[in-house]
């Protein structure tokens, strides 16, 4: 049986993992143990821990006592996130720190914890849920996209660090998908709206996600067509620019 910890289990895609997961030992981290309990009371094998991921001493006290418990972590997912859709001079100082907080510094410093002991035992994966935001800078996104190009950036180099340890890391790289995720990172619906053709659905994606669990995958870039778009933004930036500035500036 795979022991798999996944953050943010409350959220839309979490769910969704979960679902397709249920004969393995689960570790679900969440803000609310009562949101939990309603969501996975039901599961065979789930664990529910309440947590402030951004409090990295709560997270070392956590790991220290699952790792008394739990054999090995086999399979971390780092999920938690959020995005705000303003343009650069509406976000304050304290939105700055706190996106940083949750979808860059917590994600690395599980990532960090974990991977210590992963290392050790030649084996593990590391599956950091980050963005499409993260390959493809679009308007109204400058902190959301900084904070998951980080990810990128620390995932690229923490994957060549444990490839020799047989240590696996995948970043996936969604575009929007329906969630409520855009409860607070787009209030009026007006993106959602513009995007509501290319929404991808949360089942879907986590099925995708689910079906790369163990395997030595880079990266997981969807849908299609925006991989695409991205690949036509690495080679070709300046004319990349001028289309998402233009055309494609659905924020
Ligand atoms: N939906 C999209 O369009 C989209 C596209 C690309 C990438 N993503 C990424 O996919 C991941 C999952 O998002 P989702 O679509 O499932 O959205 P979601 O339904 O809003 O779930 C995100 C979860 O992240 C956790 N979270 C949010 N804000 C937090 C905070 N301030 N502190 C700690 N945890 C926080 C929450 O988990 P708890 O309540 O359990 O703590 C929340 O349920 C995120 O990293 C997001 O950036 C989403």
């Amino acid at each position: 049986m795979r022991t798999i910890l996944i953050t943010g289990a409350s959220g839309g895609l979490a769910q969704e993992m979960v679902k397709l997961l249920p004969n393995d030992q689960l570790i679900l981290l969440g803000r609310n143990k009562e949101k939990l309990v309603q969501l996975y009371g039901n599961h065979p094998y789930a664990e529910l821990i309440e947590i402030d991921i951004t409090d990295d001493s709560a997270l070392e006290t956590l790991l220290a006592d699952l790792h008394l418990r739990y054999d090995e972590i086999d399979v971390l997912v780092n999920n938690a996130g959020y995005g705000i859709f303003e343009e650069f001079d509406q976000i304050s100082d304290q939105d700055i720190h706190q996106m940083f907080e949750v979808n860059t510094f917590a994600l690395m410093n599980l990532s960090r914890r974990l991977a210590a002991r992963m290392k050790e035992s030649r084996k593990g994966h590391i599956i950091n849920i980050v963005s499409m935001a993260g390959l493809i800078a679009t308007g109204k996104s400058s902190l959301y996209s900084a904070t998951k190009f980080a990810a990128i950036g620390f995932s690229n180099a923490l994957r060549l660090e444990l490839m020799p340890y047989g240590v696996y890391v995948t970043t996936v790289n969604p575009g929007p998908i329906r969630t409520r995720f855009f409860d607070q990172a787009d209030p009026d619906g007006s993106y959602l709206k513009s995007v509501e053709r290319f929404l991808l659905k949360p089942d879907a994606v986590a099925k995708k996600i689910v079906k790369i669990i163990g395997k030595n995958k880079r990266e997981l870039n969807l849908p299609m067509l925006l991989n695409l778009a991205h690949k036509f933004y690495t080679l070709f930036p300046k004319l990349a620019d001028k289309l998402a500035g233009e055309t494609f500036n659905y924020k």
